[in-house]
C-alpha cells in the first residue's frame, strides 16, 4: 500500500535518531521532572513506567504499522485503511492537539534560549533560591521577550523543516542525539556527589503510593503519551517515511526505553540539586529553569556548562516540535498538494500566533483563564490529557481491532521464538489492555469515575 515517490529516512540509524529524537525533548528534561516533582516523586515514575512500556509501546507499534503500511500523513492513513468512516477524525484530533503543543512547548524553548543567552553574555553565579526565583519570574513576565524568543525559535523550526525530511529532519538528529547523551550522563555524574543527593534520590525512586491521586494518575499517563509523542500521530507520519527494512517492534522498544532513560537521568540531575539547595520540588514548569542555574553556579567554568547545557535543551526541543510540525506539513503538502515551503509557513505561523498568546500567560494575559487554568496550561492539559490518550485509545482500537490481522502481524514481522511470544503480547495490550485503561483514567482523573 505503500506509496513509491515518498521520502525516505535513509538509514536505520536515522530512523532511531529520528525516533528518538522526537520523543526526547522538554518532555523529559523540563515536564517530567516536573511533574514528578508535583505528583510525589517515586510513585508518579514507576506509573509512568507502566505506562510507557504497557500501554505507550503497543500504542507506538500501533502508529509504526499505520504509518508504514500506508505510507501516509496521519489524515489519509484512516481514510485510505476505512474509506467513508468516521476514524478519519483521529487524524484531525492529532493535527489539532500538534498545534496546541507546538505553541506552549516554544514558549518554553524560547526560555532555554534566553538562558543561552545570559550563560554566554552575564553568567554571574546566583546560588540563592529567592534570587533564581525573582530572575527567572522577572523574565517570563515580562512582555516582549519570551515572546521574541518564542518567534525566534519557530523560525529556527522553518529553517529546518523547510529542507525537507532527509536533508532536513534526519541529519539534524544524526548529530544532536548522541551529544546529547553524552552531556546529561556528565551532569548525572555531578549531581550524585551533590551533599543532598541521598535526599533527592529517595524523593526519586522510593514510590510513596499515599501521595496518588486519580488526577495524578491521568498525569503519569499524560506524560508517557507526551513524552513518547504518542496518540496524535506523529510517529504515524514519521513512519511513512521508514523503509520495509525498519524493525517496527524493535525501533518502538529502544525508543521508550532510551526516552525512559533520558527522563530518569533528568530526575537524577534534578532532584539531588533541589535538596541541596532547598528548593520545593512541587515548584511546577519553572522548577528545571530556577534548579539548575544553581548548579551551574557551583560547578568550575559554570558559564561554559551552562551555555552547553541550554544549548542541547534547545536541541532537544528542536528535534521534538519539527516532529510535530511535520504531521500537520504531511497533510497539507499531499492532500491539499501545497508546496513544502508554503505548508510550513503555515504551520509555522499559526503556531505564532498561539504561542505569543501561551508566552504572554505567564505575563499581561496571565488574569485570562479558562477551567481556572492560564492559556499555557489549558493548552498543555488539553493536549497532554485529553487528546492524546484519547488519540491514543482509538489508534490502539483501530489496530487491534479494526486492521486487517495478517497486515498487523505482517508489518510487526517477527522473526525469533522470542518475538513472536512479545508480538502475542503486544497485540493482547493492544486490544484488551490498552483502550479500557486508558479510557478508566481518563474518566477518574477528570473526575467522572
Ligand atoms: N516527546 C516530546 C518531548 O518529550 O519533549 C514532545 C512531543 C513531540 C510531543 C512530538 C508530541 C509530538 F508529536
Amino acid at each position: 500500500m505503500q506509496q513509491n515517490n515518498r521520502a525516505q529516512f535513509a538509514t536505520r540509524l536515522g530512523v532511531v535518531a529520528v525516533t528518538v529524537g522526537s520523543a526526547v525533548g522538554l518532555g523529559n528534561i523540563w515536564r517530567f521532572p516536573y511533574e514528578a516533582g508535583v505528583n510525589g516523586g517515586g510513585a508518579f515514575l514507576l506509573l509512568n513506567l507502566f505506562f510507557v512500556f504497557v500501554i505507550g509501546v503497543p500504542v507506538m507499534c500501533a502508529e509504526f504499522v499505520i504509518g508504514r503500511h500506508t505510507g501516509s500523513n496521519v489524515r489519509s492513513a484512516f481514510r485510505r485503511l476505512a474509506p467513508g468512516s468516521a476514524w478519519s477524525l483521529v487524524g484531525y484530533i492529532g493535527i489539532t492537539a500538534s498545534i496546541l503543543i507546538l505553541s506552549f512547548y516554544s514558549v518554553v524553548a524560547g526560555w532555554t534560549m534566553e538562558y543561552i543567552y545570559r550563560s554566554l553574555t552575564d553568567f554571574c553565579g546566583i546560588r540563592s533560591a529567592t534570587a533564581l526565583h525573582d530572575r527567572f519570574d522577572t523574565f517570563a513576565s515580562s512582555n516582549w521577550r519570551p515572546v521574541m524568543w518564542t518567534l525566534l525559535f519557530l523560525l529556527c523550526n522553518y529553517a529546518i523543516l523547510a529542507r525537507g525530511v532527509e536533508k532536513g529532519i534526519e541529519k539534524v538528529s544524526n548529530i544532536l542525539m548522541p551529544l546529547l547523551f553524552i552531556i546529561l550522563i556528565a551532569f548525572c555524574i555531578n549531581s550524585l556527589f551533590m551533599p543532598d543527593a541521598g535526599k533527592g534520590l529517595s524523593f526519586l525512586f522510593r514510590p510513596d503510593f499515599s501521595q496518588l491521586t486519580p488526577k495524578s494518575v491521568l498525569s503519569a499517563m499524560g506524560q508517557a503519551f507526551f513524552s513518547l509523542s504518542l496518540g496524535l500521530g506523529c510517529l504515524i507520519t514519521y513512519a511513512s517515511y521508514f523503509s520495509r527494512r525498519t524493525p517496527l517492534m524493535k525501533t518502538a522498544f529502544l525508543t521508550a526505553s532510551l526516552d525512559s532513560f533520558v527522563a530518569i537521568m533528568a530526575g537524577v540531575i534534578i532532584f539531588p540539586a533541589v535538596f541541596t539547595y532547598g528548593k520545593e520540588p512541587a515548584a511546577g514548569p519553572k522548577l528545571v529553569f530556577e534548579v539548575l542555574p544553581a548548579i551551574f553556579a557551583e560547578m568550575p567554568l559554570g558559564a561554559l556548562w551552562s551555555t552547553l547545557f541550554f544549548l542541547l535543551l534547545f536541541l532537544a526541543s528542536l528535534t521534538s516540535t519539527i516532529s510535530m510540525s511535520e504531521i500537520s506539513i504531511a497533510c497539507m503538502c499531499d492532500d491539499l498538494g501545497m508546496k513544502r515551503r508554503n505548508a510550513t509557513r503555515l504551520n509555522i505561523g499559526i503556531a505564532m500566533a498561539f504561542g505569543t498568546l501561551c508566552a504572554l500567560s505567564f505575563g499581561c494575559l496571565g488574569g485570562v483563564r479558562v477551567f481556572g487554568m492560564t492559556l499555557f496550561n489549558l493548552f498543555d492539559y488539553v493536549s497532554s490529557n485529553v487528546l492524546l490518550p484519547l488519540g491514543g485509545m482509538l489508534i490502539s482500537i483501530f489496530a487491534g481491532w479494526r486492521l486487517n490481522h495478517a497486515v498487523l502481524k505482517g508489518e510487526l514481522d517477527a522473526t525469533s521464538r522470542g518475538g513472536r511470544i512479545f508480538l502475542r503480547i503486544l497485540i493482547f495490550c493492544m486490544r484488551y489492555v490498552a483502550p479500557p485503561c486508558i479510557l478508566i483514567v481518563f474518566l477518574a482523573g477528570i473526575g467522572v469515575l
